[in-house]
């Protein structure tokens, strides 16, 4: 291409099936002025509306694109002015790029929200989404903040307050050019890393579909769907595998709490050979991080030979499961390296019960009281996650601690049994030279209990949730057979330390979302463990990180 300046977006769905005419850049109606936009726009429908009666004509079914004309209509002559005035009417979350053809040597970007930063280089600048996009490209980076105007040219920038239009001075960061090091973001391992990004994937995950503060959930990707069919489901079977398949027990619970559907959570490789009568009415949710996973696809085309509705709740944008569902949800974990699956876990989790509170208020089972507290409490998330990786260094310690154990049991009731199955999962897996398994804490003293002596500990899950008091009594079974127990425990439960070795605080938040700070202190456990161990947390031996065989 001839031109020496360009934007460009990667987009996937809020609004608008993907198609030519919904890609970014999108334009005015002279096509003068061109708008890339990662994020949502809340209020677009009000502004189209508004708009079109003034004579604009739109050309895709995009929010994005009424940032152009928002951006035509003001247009006397500059640019950033006019954008400056076009940013006041925006509402949601967003990053966006303009660029126009009567000012061709700058690029305006605008930060509310989403992510946005800048890239200096040697006679040229970037912008980007992330600043791992400009390694090798730019030496140094400067981070847009919300409510902040960028205009950028070749060997310039300026930065403008949105509210109080006053020049903002910015400090520039060093990049450091070495990619693979950047790309672990400081860490030793991409496990590691990926574990500290838990509070950021929760944000790109829940980003643009929670609706302002009506507890109004929007899930671009089912909204091509008949809202009948969604309304008429009355059995859900949700599939996967490994640490997805666990994800799936926490869905069974929540969407059975607050929807009142019935739910099976299900092993690809079982339910496609089990003879269960599937019809219109039932929904097949197939969760993947790497949407290739053999067996869950073969499920999605045993489930549509059936007449089931198939959904699809997928990492990989663009893989076959994501293709080869009718629709679905995208998490937006961003790229997970290492095999053992972290950070797509909780993003998992996080999505489900966005849907919980969307087929919750579709089929008018959840009062929008519930539906307020639950996106409320999920949207307090990452500042919860944030406390809990601070725990970092306990946990190492620990990990060291209980490092020349061989076994482990690990338990849970409700939500967090779920979570010691992936608990367990986690160690056998990273930690390859150890043995555990996971338990509801009712069921050891069925049989497993006979194992448990000095030398052999168990990790609870037991936040103060409805079914805390009868997780206590099983702690204590294990404690009078000489057990040494770690324990996650809700902050400020002093009781709990007169019967546990050791104790892991987690904050409070609503018990459906307990899973996804719970968890976090076993990923730092295993990757910790791993470490003393010897062994490679980011690939354990004999594992890939999407299995395509059957
Ligand atoms: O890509 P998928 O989510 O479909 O993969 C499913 C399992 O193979 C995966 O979760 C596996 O158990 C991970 N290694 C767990 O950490």
């Amino acid at each position: 291409m001839p031109g020496t300046m360009g934007i460009a977006h990667t987009r996937w769905a809020t609004h608008g099936k993907p198609s030519e005419v919904n890609a970014h850049p999108h334009t005015d109606c002279k096509n003068h002025i061109y708008v890339v936009h990662n994020g949502i726009i809340e209020n677009y429908k009000a502004i189209k509306d508004e708009l079109s009666k003034k004579g604009h004509v739109f050309k895709s079914e995009t929010d994005t694109e009424v940032i152009a004309h928002l951006i035509e209509e003001y247009f006397a002559g500059n640019l950033e002015q006019a954008t400056l005035k076009a940013a006041k009417y925006l509402e949601g979350a967003y990053a966006f790029a303009v660029i126009s053809i009567d000012n061709p040597e700058k690029i305006i970007v605008v930060k509310k929200s989403s992510p946005l930063v800048i890239g200096l280089g040697k006679g040229e600048n970037f912008i980007a989404s992330d600043p791992l996009a400009l390694a090798g490209y730019a030496d140094k980076v400067i981070y847009l903040e919300d409510n902040e105007l960028g205009v950028i040219t070749k060997d310039s920038y300026q930065i403008i307050s949105t509210q109080h239009k006053e020049p903002i001075k910015k400090q520039e960061h060093e990049l450091d050019l070495n990619a693979a090091k950047m790309q672990k973001n400081g860490h030793e391992y991409f496990m590691l890393k990926e574990i500290f990004e838990s509070a950021e994937v929760i944000q790109n995950s829940i980003r643009g579909r929670i609706i302002g503060k009506t507890g109004e959930v929007k899930l671009g990707g089912l909204e091509n769907l008949d809202k009948n069919r969604i309304k008429n489901i009355n059995r859900i079977i949700l599939i996967a595998y490994g640490t997805a398949a666990y994800v799936c027990l926490i869905g069974k619970y929540m969407l059975e709490e607050y929807t009142g559907i019935p739910v099976d959570a299900e092993f690809g490789s079982e339910f496609r050979y089990r003879k269960t009568t599937l019809n219109a009415q039932t929904a097949v949710i197939v969760l993947s991080q790497s949407g290739e996973t053999a067996d869950s696809l073969a499920s999605i085309l045993e489930a549509k030979k059936r007449g089931a509705l198939v959904l699809g709740i997928v990492n990989v944008v663009g893989s076959t499961i994501s293709r080869e569902t009718e629709a679905g949800i995208y998490n937006h974990a961003g790229p997970e390296i290492a095999v053992a699956s972290t950070k797509a876990f909780i993003s998992q989790i996080v999505i489900l019960a966005l849907l919980t509170v969307y087929l919750g208020r579709m089929r008018g089972k959840m009062s929008t009281d519930i539906s307020k507290q639950i996106t409320f409490q999920i949207q307090k998330l990452p500042a919860l996650i944030e406390k809990v990786l601070k725990n970092s260094k306990q946990i190492k310690q620990l990990a060291h601690k209980y490092a020349k154990y061989k076994n482990f049991l690990y338990m849970g009731r409700k939500y967090n049994y779920p979570i010691a199955e992936e608990g367990a999962h986690k160690l056998k897996e990273v930690d390859y030279y150890v043995h555990a398994e996971g338990y509801p804490s009712g069921e050891p003293k069925h049989g497993a209990i006979a194992m448990i002596d000095e030398n052999f500990p168990s990790i609870f899950i037991m936040p103060n949730d409805s079914v805390y008091e009868k997780n206590f009594s099983n702690m204590e079974e294990i404690k009078a057979r000489n057990g040494k127990i770690i324990a996650i425990a809700t902050e400020g439960n002093q009781e709990i330390k007169k019967v546990v070795e050791d104790v892991i605080y987690i904050p409070q938040t609503l018990e459906m979302l307990t899973p996804i700070l719970s968890v976090i202190p076993l990923q730092l456990f295993t990757c910790f463990m791993g470490i003393e161990l010897g062994c490679d947390v980011d690939k354990p031996r004999n594992l890939a990180k999407s299995v395509t065989v059957e």
